[in-house]
Parts: C-alpha cells; sequence; structure tokens
C-alpha cells in the first residue's frame, strides 16, 4: 500500500494504483477525456497533467503508477498552465458550435474550459473542416468536427462489445473516426458511445437537434410583442405565430 501525497493530502493505495484513481480516493477531480474507468487506458488526451515532484515534465494522472512518498499538485501553476496549453490545442480545429450542439450545457470541453481553461485563444488559421454529419449505422451519427479524438468509442466497440467497427483514421489535424469500410456500427449496445463520447461529436440519429429544439424559448418580452409586418417579412416569419415576431432567445438549461 504505497503512500502519496496529493495536494498536501496524505493518502495509502493499492499497489498498481494510478494517481487519478488516487486523487478520486480523495475526492480531489482531475479532468479527464479519454480516461474511463471501464476502458483501458490509452492516455492520449493529455489533459489530465499533474505536477509530480523530483520530475522534470508535467505528467498525465491516468497512466502514472503510484510509488511510495510521491509528492503531486494538481492544481499549483505549472498543472495549470500544462492542463491550459492541452485545452488550447483540443479547442484549435473545434467549431465551437455549442448554441446548435446537443451536448451544450453537460460537455467537457465547455466544463473544463470554465474550470480549468480560460485563455486568450491565440490560433487565428483557418481551422480543418471535417464533415458534421457522418452516420456510423442505424442509431449514432457522428460529428467529426466536434470529435477531440479521445478513442473511447473506438475502445468501447474494441473492449466491450468486441465488435471493433470503429477506427481512427489518417494523421494529426486530418485524424477522424470511422467506421472499417464493410461495417457499419450497428451491435446491441452501440449508441452507449454516444453516452461514453465526452463531447457533442456523437449523438443519437432518433433525437439529435429535436432535443435541442426543445430548449430553444421564445422570451417573455418577445412573446409579448407583436410584431410589424415589415419585421416578420424582413426575415421571413410569415408562417410564425402573429404575437412571436422573429427574434428567438436561446436559453440553455
Ligand atoms: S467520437 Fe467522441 S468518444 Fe469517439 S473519439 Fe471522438 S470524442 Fe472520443
Ligand atoms: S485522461 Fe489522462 S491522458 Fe487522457
Amino acid at each position: 500500500m504505497p503512500k502519496l501525497t496529493i495536494d498536501g493530502r496524505e493518502i495509502s493505495v493499492p499497489e498498481g494504483a494510478t494517481v487519478i484513481q488516487a486523487a478520486e480516493k480523495l475526492g480531489i477531480f482531475i479532468p479527464r477525456y479519454c480516461y474511463h474507468p471501464a476502458l483501458s487506458i490509452a492516455g492520449n488526451c493529455r489533459i489530465c497533467l499533474v505536477d509530480i515532484e523530483k520530475t522534470p515534465k508535467l505528467q498525465i494522472a491516468c497512466n502514472t503508477p503510484v510509488t511510495e512518498g510521491m509528492v503531486v499538485h494538481t492544481k499549483n501553476p505549472k498543472a495549470e498552465e500544462g492542463r491550459r496549453a492541452v485545452l488550447e490545442f483540443l479547442l484549435a480545429n473545434h467549431p465551437l458550435d455549442c448554441p446548435v450542439c446537443d451536448q451544450s450545457g453537460e460537455c467537457d470541453l465547455q466544463n473544463f474550459y470554465l474550470n480549468f481553461g480560460l485563455y486568450n485563444p491565440r490560433f487565428k488559421e483557418q481551422k480543418v473542416k471535417k464533415h458534421k454529419a457522418v452516420p456510423l449505422g442505424p442509431h449514432v451519427m457522428l460529428d467529426q468536427e466536434r470529435c477531440i479524438l479521445c478513442s473511447r468509442c473506438v475502445r468501447f466497440t474494441d473492449e466491450i462489445t468486441k465488435t471493433g467497427e470503429l477506427g481512427i483514421f489518417n494523421r494529426g489535424d486530418h485524424g477522424e473516426v470511422g467506421v472499417f469500410p464493410g461495417t457499419t456500427l450497428e451491435n446491441p449496445y452501440s449508441a452507449n458511445v454516444v453516452d461514453i463520447c465526452p463531447v457533442g461529436a456523437l449523438t443519437e440519429r432518433a433525437d439529435r437537434v429535436q432535443w435541442l429544439q426543445s430548449r430553444v424559448q421564445y422570451g417573455p418580452a418577445l412573446r409579448a410583442r407583436q410584431a410589424s409586418p415589415e419585421r416578420r417579412r424582413s426575415c421571413g416569419a410569415r408562417q410564425a405565430p402573429l404575437q412571436r415576431g422573429c427574434e428567438p432567445m436561446v436559453v440553455v438549461r
């Protein structure tokens, strides 16, 4: 049972436990995208960086085994700066289409940006364009631009359903998830990849966007106001009920 210190608090954990597991025991949350307790460790997203004393570089908490006397910092400036840099890379090509994303409000990209990011974006180049609606099978749709290539969905089909339909194709910022030629994602548990995806890249075809529409409401001020015919004509709202006008207010819950 090696003993370690995380953010000034001591704990003993079973041999072979990782830093992220030890932190969880202490109730200390370390952000993660690729890590999932039910899957093998990929260690590819790098968002779980922590500072370990006597180790020159930041280490990923999900794949670093605890050793006796280890002293870990999850919230010091060095660790925070590392996480911020990782988020900046992950969001460099992200479309930032949160207002129209089904995952908005429960997305780990949004949450971690607010909790651990808050950097000033420096990326001014053209973002890489990818396909926004790729059917992977009868139940699941992929938005390639929102995918952060954490590989959770791929490992789910490899390790849980053992059907192996999904893979990551191409390299670098052209990398994308897809089904292998001649296959389709239609195993009986296929829709679970929607839940396991930490961002809004995978959605259920049956209710994608529809669920989002249910969150769009007309604001009370607009509901009460009667739009003029000119205004309604100018935005093509002739079919809309007269009292609604044409200015929807988006309410994100
Ligand atoms: S689709 Fe989702 S779960 Fe799959 S690799 Fe992309 S972000 Fe990860
Ligand atoms: S959660 Fe540790 S590298 Fe992804």
